[in-house]
């Protein structure tokens, strides 16, 4: 590929999914509104309390498995199939919905719900090759308790250096969904902006690190996207 073509980041975060029936974090109603972060989403919680932990993410596995994609999702599949290798898909969703609606190749950087590990041996296993029944499942290679295959508060998120890479190489980096709270990826859009990309926000609200944001569209992104895919091809042409 010419490496003056123009290419496009996408970063996804809970806001994509709420149309599908999916909690967001922050918002009021949100998931840590009834769960404490450093209870469900630290190493430390894990270690205190893996029961309480698992049952939070065999439910959000669960649920994940009973919603549907969107038209914010499948506006990204419709992307994906224009640009092809011009294009980059980062989520901070773990619940699969990219991929479901047919996107090819996502970065799914805090991990994801349909797989687990090993504490112990790391092997690595699709939630529906374990017993879920248990509290704690066990890694079917060397019996210890296996943990959700999620990144947690204090650990290093997925895909760090293809991310990287992309940002400083795209012409447009558009951010959905996020409340730009969490780092490294609410550092995303100053990253891109400096590396001179333009910006693009689509959120219900203006999110924290809208500073770096060069256009923003307030509103539901399952109702938002599907309008600025064309427009955002021909400015990628
Ligand atoms: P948040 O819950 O922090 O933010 C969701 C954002 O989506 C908010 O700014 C909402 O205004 C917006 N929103 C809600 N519904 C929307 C819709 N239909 N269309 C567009 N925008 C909408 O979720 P994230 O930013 O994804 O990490 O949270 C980042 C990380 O914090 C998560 O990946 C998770 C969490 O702690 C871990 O669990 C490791």
């Amino acid at each position: 590929m010419a490496d003056n073509q123009k290419k496009l980041v996408v970063l996804t975060g809970a806001g994509i999914s709420a149309e599908s029936g999916i909690s967001t974090f922050r918002d009021s109603g949100g998931l840590w509104e009834k769960h404490r972060v450093e209870d469900v989403a630290s190493p430390s919680g894990f270690a205190r309390d893996p029961r309480l932990v698992w049952r939070f993410y065999k439910a959000r596995y669960l649920q994940s498995l009973e919603v549907e994609p969107n038209p914010g999702h499948y506006a990204l599949v419709q992307i994906e199939e224009q640009l092809g290798g011009r294009f980059t898909l980062v989520t901070q969703n773990v619940d699969g919905l990219h991929y479901r609606a047919g996107s090819q190749r996502v970065f799914e950087m805090h991990g994801r719900l349909r797989t687990a590990f090993c504490t112990a041996c790391n092997t690595k296993k699709d939630m529906s090759e374990l017993d879920l029944e248990l509290d704690i499942p066990i890694c079917p290679n060397c019996r210890a308790a296996m943990r959700p295959d999620i990144v947690w508060f204090g650990e290093i998120p997925y895909y760090m250096y293809e991310i990287e890479s992309a940002l400083k190489d795209c012409s447009v980096l558009m951010v959905i969904g996020t409340s730009g709270a969490v780092y490294p990826a609410a550092g995303f859009v100053m990253t891109a902006k400096y590396m001179g990309a333009r910006t693009i926000c689509v959120n219900l609200d203006r999110p924290d690190n809208m500073i770096f944001v060069d256009e923003f569209h307030k509103g539901k992104a399952g109702e938002i996207l599907p309008n600025l895919v064309e427009p955002l091809l021909n400015s990628l042409a």
